[in-house]
């Protein structure tokens, strides 16, 4: 037996059932919810670039936009794209290729708006941008700058809170676990906390440089491998802490 004093920290052997019972309860609905949030990453982000698979590229789309498409075009060539003929389309293309000056709108894109367009985008609904005048014309014919501040700001802070109170919970649980090396075992504890601010801090400047993209990714990939570990240890270590208190002696 080792000294008392090594181990006055309750590894998973030492918990009341009730206790280990609860940490499996989370543990279960949290892995299930993790896994709902990579499906919820790939159904969000993939396809940006045109190709069906997740992507650096489709990653630096989502946060700093399209450098060559505006929203009109990427509308005109996706959701939009059966509302017109390929030659109106065309024709809406080359306007906004050419700078989309007024005095071609009259002639050029007026009369297809109007015969294909306003029937839905005559401003009378408000989630539907209205599409009646110029001006609004040439507000979705602005290149795509991607995720709005706004939008960040509301992001950034919902992941902050959540994800601290997912790892806050899983290092908890999974401080019960043993491990022979203490500084292992508290880096994994510590490691999604970097990458969460990695992720997030990389989310802002990905506006900046789109190598930031390979910084949203490898945040991503930390907090998915330290999650993973510190899930199958605490999980193996409950159902078999028995085995787990022979390491001890
Ligand atoms: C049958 C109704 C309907 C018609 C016709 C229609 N749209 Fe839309 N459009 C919608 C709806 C609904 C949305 C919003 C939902 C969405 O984004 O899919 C939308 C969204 C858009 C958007 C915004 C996409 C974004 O980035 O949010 C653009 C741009 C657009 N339409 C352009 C057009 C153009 C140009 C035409 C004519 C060639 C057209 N639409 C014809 C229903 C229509």
């Amino acid at each position: 037996m080792s000294s008392k004093t090594q181990h006055h920290y309750p590894l998973f052997n030492d918990l009341p059932i009730s206790l280990k019972a609860l940490y499996i309860n989370i543990l279960l609905v949290m892995g299930i919810g993790y896994i709902f949030a990579m499906i919820q990453i790939y159904e969000v982000h993939a396809g940006r670039d045109g190709k069906p698979t997740l992507s650096v590229e489709d990653i630096r789309i989502a946060y700093s936009g399209s450098k060559s498409d505006t929203r009109l075009e990427i509308a005109l060539k996706g959701p939009m794209s059966s509302m017109l003929s390929a030659q109106e389309r065309n024709i809406i293309v080359e306007w906004v290729r050419n700078g989309g000056k007024e005095e071609n709108y009259q002639s050029q894109v007026l009369p297809i708006i109007e015969a294909r367009c306003l029937m839905c985008h005559d401003g009378s609904n408000p989630h539907i941008p209205s599409l009646k005048n110029y001006s609004d014309i040439k507000n979705v014919a602005q290149l795509d700058t991607g995720v709005s501040i706004g939008t960040l700001v509301r992001v950034s802070h919902i992941h902050l809170f959540g994800l601290t109170f997912i790892f806050g919970l899983m290092g908890l649980i999974f401080s019960h676990a043993h491990m022979r090396s203490q500084l292992l075992k508290t880096a994994i504890i510590c490691i999604p906390f970097v990458a969460i601010f990695l992720d997030i801090a990389s989310w802002w400047l990905t506006k900046v440089s789109g190598l930031f993209a390979y910084v949203v990714i490898i945040g991503g990939s930390l907090m998915g491998l330290a999650f993973a570990v510190q899930w199958l240890l605490s999980f193996y270590q409950i159902i078999f802490s028995n085995r787990a208190a022979r390491f001890k002696q």
